[in-house]
């Protein structure tokens, strides 16, 4: 029998349903949640996600605005246009699309966005917050899993959920997210020798290690719930997951497709975080 499959698009929709009446309710009230989006250099797949994002803001009501910056601006310079857009209050949400041009610090400009305006949730005091469990901005894209197992009727609590990447953006806050959520996490990555023999024990297995068709048959345990973060191109040059999806297709209960599974959900988050964020510029 083949896996179920988990709809991130289906799901996706229906969460940026609820938050565009969020946007309603705020413009009546006189705000219109405001998204700047920089974007340093020429980046062709950066440019993509950025597009993206932007017609999502538009689609629901919200205001964005891109910031295009050459490759050649200097570090102080972007920091410059930041604290600019720290400072406006018809901006909410501040991305920062990365990655950035190899002399510009990455680390630096994160922690430049100001807490309050960070909603993608990559500065050290919102990832501070949410390892304490704190309120905070979530990452979009573990944040946006946690929805999907949420909106499937996946039990987390008790489960042994296996991640494999560490990534600041993925890997790292996923097992967070999961730990708050009373799973027992293990880590994992493409350095961890005999992989499958960990992978085969997950209830749920998060594939974030960023190499096509990676998660095959070996790796996946019976009845396993399989999410594919992975966004790659195959040899010839498909879009393609980290989950080789015909090799899993009926061992997993559960799976999500590439595309249609996390990738619609990770801007939805964005959308939800940046309303989050002019919510709380409204008097009660
Ligand atoms: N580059 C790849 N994914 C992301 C993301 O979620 N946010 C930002 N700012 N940059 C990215």
């Amino acid at each position: 029998m083949s896996s179920a499959i988990i709809n991130g698009k289906e799901i996706g929709q229906e969460i940026r349903g609820s938050v565009a009446k969020q946007v309603e309710e705020l413009k009546a009230k006189g705000v219109t949640p405001g998204l700047a989006v920089v974007l340093v250099g020429n980046n062709p797949a950066s440019k993509t996600y950025v597009t993206n994002k932007q017609k999502s803001c538009e689609a629901i009501g919200m205001y964005s605005e891109l910031i295009t910056l050459p490759e050649t601006i200097s570090e102080q310079q972007l920091l410059e246009h930041i604290r600019e857009l720290n400072e406006r209050n018809d901006i909410h949400g501040i991305l920062v699309q990365l990655p950035l041009p190899k002399h510009i610090n990455e680390d630096s400009v994160i922690a430049t966005i100001s807490p309050d305006k960070d909603v993608d949730g990559f500065a050290p005091i919102s990832v501070g917050k949410m390892m304490l469990g704190q309120e905070t901005y979530l990452p979009c894209t573990p944040y946006g899993v946690m929805k999907l197992l949420e909106h499937s009727g996946i039990e987390v609590a008790g489960k042994h959920a296996v991640i494999v990447g560490r990534s600041h953006i993925v890997g790292k806050p996923m097992g967070q997210l999961l730990l708050q959520k009373d799973a027992t996490v293990t880590y994992t990555h493409s350095k961890t020798p005999d992989l499958p023999s960990f992978t085969k024990q997950a209830d749920i297995l998060i594939a974030a290690v960023g190499r096509a068709n990676f998660i095959t048959a070996e790796h996946v345990k019976e009845g396993a719930v399989v999410i594919d973060v992975g966004i790659n191109r195959d040899e010839d040059n498909h879009l393609c997951g980290d989950v080789d999806f015909a090799a899993v297709d009926g061992i997993a209960s559960h799976i999500t497709p590439v595309p249609g599974g996390v990738g619609p959900m990770t801007i939805t988050m964005l959308l939800a975080n940046t309303v989050q964020a002019a919510a709380k510029t409204v008097q009660p």
